[in-house]
């Protein structure tokens, strides 16, 4: 008879759209895993003594930190909030792990980068925010690996799912509302389905317990590359919508109080080799979203 362990895991920010993906696949994994699930009004990561206790009490030996604030336009005027909840609050879950012996997997951001690329991005690549949000992020990064060896680190870009707010949802109202729609066409990048990205945390959590954890930076995003412009046709394809004419326009016809990066591919040839993760294509990725937020 052999006993079975399950590693006990935090889940922070679980209510946005990564956490609520990681949410509805966990089930599946309970052998291995026992889930805490919480959010802002259960476990406030700014709170240290919270963290601190609920790692204690729980025997926490994982943390997924899903929670950010991800107003991009808004951090521009709310800076203060900003760095408070991306970059103080993850530097101490990164503390409150080391003094528990908790390891972490941190969510970062493409907007760590400036944009001027013309290849895609690797995890090496000088880092330059243009942003508030960026910058909130981008600081996160070293001093969470600081505080915390056993970190992990995932940037990933144009995030969306059937939860929360994002752009493939505001695509499909826009595109039933009306007949005509402006988009930015010259800003690249790979858009990323959260539940790809959900099942990938959860493969790195198996790797970890079968072989060691590999702390580090790392890339994911789903596999292409394409515009916003390009996007919303393919979500206007997947969803039957035929009555609106969509135009591409250019960034400086669509003034934005944060600035985005002009090409924010990312390079994941290390989150595949590292992990054996496969990526899917962020058509086929798509089009399992629309599909369901239209059944
Ligand atoms: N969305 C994107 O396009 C994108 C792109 C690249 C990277 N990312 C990164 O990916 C990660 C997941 O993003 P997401 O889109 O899933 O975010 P999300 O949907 O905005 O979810 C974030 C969650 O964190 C919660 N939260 C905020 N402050 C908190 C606090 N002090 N304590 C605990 N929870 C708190 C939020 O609650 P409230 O809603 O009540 O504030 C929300 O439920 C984030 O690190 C984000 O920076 C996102």
């Amino acid at each position: 008879m052999f006993e079975l362990v399950q590693k006990n895991i935090l889940v922070t920010g679980a209510n946005g759209q990564l956490g609520s993906e990681i949410r509805r696949i966990a089930d599946v994994h309970e052998d291995n895993f026992r889930f805490f699930f919480t959010d802002v009004d259960t476990l406030d990561i700014t709170d240290l003594k919270a963290i601190d206790h609920f790692i204690k009490e729980n025997k926490i030996k994982y943390i997924i930190n899903c929670a950010a604030y991800t107003a991009v336009d808004k951090a521009e005027d709310d800076a203060e909030l900003c760095y408070k909840i991306n970059r103080d609050a993850v530097i101490n879950l990164g503390i409150s792990a080391t003094n528990n012996a908790a390891k972490i997997i941190h969510v970062s951001t493409d907007y760590v980068f400036d944009g001027t690329n013309t290849r895609p991005y690797i995890e090496t690549d000088p880092v330059n925010p243009k942003s508030v949000y960026g910058k909130s992020k981008q600081e996160a990064e070293s001093s969470l690996m600081d505080a915390c060896a056993d970190s992990i680190v995932i940037r990933t870009a144009w995030l969306y799912s059937i939860f929360g707010n994002n752009f493939v949802k505001t695509m499909i109202k826009l595109g039933q509302e009306r007949d005509t729609l402006n988009v930015v066409a010259d800003q690249t990048g790979t858009p990323t389905n959260a539940a790809d990205l959900a099942k990938a945390i959860i493969k790195i959590l198996d790797h970890s317990e079968a072989y060691d954890f590999k702390a580090g930076i790392y890339h994911y995003s789903n596999e292409g590359v394409t515009t916003w412009y390009d996007f919303t046709l393919a979500i206007h394809k997947d969803a039957g919508i035929t009555s609106c004419k969509v135009s591409p326009i250019t960034t400086d016809q669509y003034p934005t109080k944060a600035a985005r990066p002009q090409y924010s591919v990312l390079d994941k040839t290390k989150i595949k080799t590292t992990f054996g993760i496969t990526i899917p294509n962020w058509e086929e990725s798509l089009n399992i979203c629309v599909r369901e937020l239209l059944s």
